[in-house]
């Protein structure tokens, strides 16, 4: 079992570049389907998710190469509609290839997905969306199965901002008979990314970046090139690392537009923030101050910076309350930092945070992509190692990872550890 080591007491300092993001790249990635031909997609980070994404399209009958940060995918005239159950479940996003097939060749055969611990994550806003689009989606042994001769334009209008079902539904409208009219999307940078390359693919598209999309069905797309948006999370992570280390961190290539919630919040902790031409700095000299924080759908303080803004606050002066409002099952990894000292109250979605000078290193546990992110950060502030467990979920999101936080000064190294032998 390979685990993180960490040993705390290193200042973060000195430059990290950013990459494309994933939340964005496995969709562009599944958005290329909706295009025969070879569809080249840049910027997109070397991490065991693209791989999965990689995979699925393969076995849908794609080519996929990949090699620095270029993605190229030739998408045959026809291909299969059906991806595999093993896949799938690896790696929720892979549910983003439902609207495009459906689309396109009127059927569409997915697993039902697996990925993060981190909630419910039902995925009836999907379905609804394209049942209003005029399919119909049944689920057999495990699979979702849309079908339709043609997906006709309608109004949807989501009880909540969906990321993902926002971009089923966007994919799927836009090779349907008609306009569509998506009421309540989501507004996050991916799917605006997203957006634009649809749009240069021919796709009619009106209102990005905001909550209501317009689209005009057309009868087919080209495959087009396009260039990934940076990773607002992973820069994120690097700004919260700054913060909680006392430290002075560029991101290189990051949006600083993209995580304008995040920057307030650090800055009112005490922080100062220089926006650059291609991204931003972060430093702080003294112990950070705590704040509330409420996690909400972009434009808020995004959900997937939680566990590294929990980790900021039992570190930060004072009391503070984070509020989780769109992943009711988020808190889970809560317990591992307490672990390691924190001082931690869960109540419902709030989470009631009393800062404390100094962690104190322990072994744990990676529950989800972010939560294994947040509890590195941890570590770094924490006397002593601390070895952080089922690195592979940090491997399904950060590239690159402990290469960057070494050249940033920590002191951190991927180890294998046996697992305890029971007696028979
Ligand atoms: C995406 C991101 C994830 C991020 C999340 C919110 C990817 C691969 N993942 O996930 O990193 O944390 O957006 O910013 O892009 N829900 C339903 N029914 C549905 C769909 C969603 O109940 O049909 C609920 C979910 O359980 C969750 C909330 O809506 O509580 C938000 O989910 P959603 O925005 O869809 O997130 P994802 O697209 O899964």
């Amino acid at each position: 079992m390979d685990v993180y080591r960490v040993t705390g007491g290193a200042r973060l300092a000195g430059e990290v570049p950013v990459s494309g993001a994933k939340n964005s790249a496995l969709k562009l990635m599944a958005a290329a389907l909706l295009a025969e031909g070879t569809t080249r997609i840049d910027n997109v980070p070397d991490i065991l998710d693209v791989t999965i994404m990689s995979e699925v399209l393969r076995q849908l009958g794609c080519a996929v190469g990949t090699a620095d940060g270029r993605v190229v995918i030739d998408v045959p005239g026809s291909t299969s509609t059906e991806t595999d159950y093993r896949l799938v479940r690896r790696m929720r996003a892979a549910v983003a290839v439902l609207g495009p097939l459906v689309a396109r060749f009127g059927r569409a055969k997915v697993a039902m997905p697996g990925g993060d611990a981190i909630g419910t994550r039902g995925l009836d806003m999907h379905v609804n969306g394209l049942i209003q689009l005029g399919a119909d989606v049944r689920s057999e042994h495990g699979y979702l199965i849309a079908t339709a001769d043609r997906l006709r334009g309608a109004q949807v209008a989501f009880e909540f901002p969906s990321v993902g079902a926002t971009e089923n539904v966007l994919m799927a409208s836009v090779l349907a008979d008609g306009e569509t009219i998506i009421d309540n999307a989501a507004r996050e940078p991916e799917i605006v990314d997203l957006i634009r390359m649809l749009q240069a693919m021919g796709a009619h598209i009106d209102g990005a970046g905001t909550s209501t999309l317009r689209i005009r069905g057309v009868d087919r797309l080209r495959p087009v090139s396009h260039r990934t948006v940076p990773d607002r999370i992973v820069a994120g992570t690097w700004a919260i690392g700054a913060v909680m280390t006392c430290g002075d961190v560029r991101v290189r290539g990051a949006r600083a537009d993209h995580l304008e919630r995040v920057l307030e919040k650090l800055g009112d902790m005490g922080a100062t923030i220089t926006e650059h031409d291609d991204g931003f700095a972060v430093s702080i000299d003294r112990r950070p101050s705590a704040r509330d924080i409420v996690t909400l759908p972009y434009p808020g303080f995004p959900t997937d910076l939680q566990p590294m803004a929990i980790a900021l606050g039992s570190i930060a002066e004072g009391h503070s309350m984070l509020t989780e409002n769109v992943f009711e099952g988020r808190f889970m990894f809560v317990n591992e930092l307490i672990r390691l000292g924190a001082s931690i109250q869960v109540d419902g979605h709030h989470c009631s945070i009393d800062g404390i000078e100094r962690l104190s290193g322990a072994p744990v546990e990676a529950t989800d992509i972010r939560a294994g992110a947040g509890l590195v950060l941890a570590g770094l502030v924490a006397e002593g190692v601390t070895d952080v467990g089922h690195v592979m979920h940090i491997d399904r999101g950060y590239p690159g990872f402990e290469q960057h936080l070494r050249a940033l000064g920590a002191t951190i190294e991927r180890v294998s550890v046996p697992d305890i032998d029971l007696p028979e």
